[in-house]
C-alpha cells in the first residue's frame, strides 16, 4: 500500500541484504519511522513490544527472526532455541506458530551450512504468500460490499464498521478486514468506515485511521462503545473484522471488544463478517472459548494512553486513578454462531466445520472430531 505516494510493505530486507526492516507501529500515526532488526532477540522484542503486530505480520516477523538466528548460528540447538524464543512472544495469534512450524519443517532436514540462506528464502516466501492471500481476500470480500451498495440510493455510501487494525499494517500488504474495503474503494464504490478506536492501545484510532486516510478512504473514528448505538440507528450496513485465531468450527479470537460488536450486530440484523487467511485457522482446536489462549498484557496499557503532546513529542500520560488495579485481556472469542461468514483467500464460507472444511479440504484433514 502507499504512504505519500510510495509503495510499502510492512517488512523488507535492508540494503545490506540481511537485516530486517519494519515500520515502528508504536510511533504511528505521529511518526513514520523504520527499525532495522539485526538479531532474533531484536525480532522477538519487536513482536512482544508491538513494534510489529497483527497476526500475519507477527508470523512473517517470526520467520525472519529465525533467519536472523540462523545467520548467527545455524546449529540444531540454535534453531530450536530460536523457535522457542520466537514462539514465546505472543500467545494468541496462531500465525506465529504456523510460521515457526513451517520454518522448522524446512530447515531441520538441511545441513547447517545451508540453513541461513534457506531461512531467508522461506521467510521471503511467507511474506509474498501473505500479500497474495490478503489480495485474494479483498477480491472475495468485494462482492459482499457490492451487494450492499446495489441496494443503496446512488452515491449513498456503504457504512462498514471495523475493530482494531486488520489492514495492511497488520499483514505484509493489503490487510484482511480492510482488503475488501480497499478493493471496493478502488473499484469506485462509495464506502465509509466506522473505525473503533480500540482501547487500550488504540490500533483503530492510530493505525486503521492512518492507513485508510493514506489511501483516501472516507472514515470516522468512534469510541469503542458507540458501535451498538450506530447499529440501532441503521448507520452500519456491515461489520468486517480480522482474527488472530479461528478454530476449525469457526470460532474467532480477535482484539478485545470484538465479541460485543458481534452481539450488537446480531441484535440489529447487521451482517458480521470475519476476514482471514488460512494460516490463521487452527485446525487442532474446535472450541474457541475453552481452547484459545488469551494474552493478558501489562496493566500500564490500560492506565496510560500515548499521544502527541502539545509540544510535538509523543508521550504517555496516566488516565486512571492512581492505585486502582487494571486488567488487560487483549483478545476475546466470538462464537461461530454470531459470525455471518468467513472471508478467506478461497472464497466466503459459513463459520462452521462444514464451511471451513468445504473450502479447505486439503488443510482440514486431521481436524478434531
Ligand atoms: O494486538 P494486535 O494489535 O496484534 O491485535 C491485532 C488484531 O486483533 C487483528 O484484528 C488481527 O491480528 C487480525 S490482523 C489481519
Amino acid at each position: 500500500m502507499k504512504i505519500n505516494g510510495q509503495h510499502y510493505r510492512t517488512i523488507w530486507l535492508a540494503q545490506d541484504g540481511w537485516r530486517v526492516v519494519v515500520i515502528d507501529q508504536t510511533r504511528l500515526p505521529f511518526r513514520f519511522e523504520t527499525v532495522a532488526l539485526g538479531s532474533a532477540e531484536q525480532a522477538a522484542d519487536a513482536i512482544r513490544n508491538m513494534v510489529v503486530r497483527g497476526a500475519p505480520l507477527i508470523g512473517a516477523t517470526a520467520a525472519y527472526g529465525v533467519a536472523l538466528a540462523m545467520r548467527a548460528d545455524a546449529s540444531d540447538a540454535a534453531l530450536e532455541a530460536a523457535l522457542v524464543l520466537m514462539g514465546g512472544t505472543r500467545p494468541t495469534a496462531v500465525n506465529l506458530h504456523w510460521a515457526l512450524a513451517r520454518m522448522r519443517r524446512v530447515l531441520l532436514p538441511v545441513a547447517a551450512a545451508d540453513r541461513a540462506a534457506l531461512a531467508y528464502a522461506e521467510a521471503a516466501a511467507i511474506c509474498d504468500e501473505d500479500a497474495a492471500l490478503c489480495s485474494a481476500i479483498g477480491e472475495h470480500g468485494l462482492p459482499l460490499i457490492r451487494d450492499v451498495a446495489a441496494r443503496k440510493l446512488s452515491g449513498e455510501a456503504v457504512n462498514i464498521l471495523t475493530h482494531c487494525n486488520a489492514g495492511w499494517l497488520a499483514t505484509v500488504d493489503w490487510g484482511t478486514a480492510l482488503a475488501p474495503i480497499y478493493r471496493a474503494h478502488d473499484a469506485g464504490l462509495a464506502v465509509h468506515v466506522w473505525v473503533d478506536e480500540t482501547r487500550p492501545r488504540n490500533q483503530g484510532g492510530a493505525l486503521t485511521a492512518y492507513e485508510l486516510g493514506a489511501h483516501g478512504v472516507p472514515h470516522t473514528v468512534v469510541v469503542d462503545n458507540a458501535g451498538g448505538h450506530l447499529m440501532q440507528r441503521g448507520q452500519v450496513d456491515m461489520v468486517i473484522v480480522g482474527t488472530d485465531r479461528t478454530t476449525a468450527n469457526g470460532d474467532v479470537a480477535n482484539k478485545i471488544g470484538t465479541y460485543l460488536k458481534a452481539l450488537g450486530a446480531r441484535d440489529n440484523d447487521v451482517p458480521f463478517y470475519v476476514a482471514l487467511p488460512s494460516p490463521t485457522i487452527d485446525w487442532t482446536m474446535d472450541d474457541g472459548l475453552r481452547q484459545i489462549p488469551i494474552e493478558e498484557r501489562a496493566a500500564r496499557e490500560v492506565t496510560h494512553v500515548q499521544g502527541l503532546a502539545e509540544d510535538g513529542e509523543v508521550r504517555a500520560v496516566r488516565v486512571m486513578a492512581p492505585g486502582s488495579a487494571a486488567a488487560n485481556p487483549a483478545f476475546d472469542v466470538t462464537p461461530a454462531r454470531l459470525v455471518s461468514g468467513l472471508i478467506t483467500e478461497r472464497g466466503v464460507c459459513a463459520a462452521s466445520s462444514e464451511g471451513l472444511a468445504g473450502l479447505f479440504p486439503d488443510l482440514a484433514r486431521g481436524q478434531p472430531a
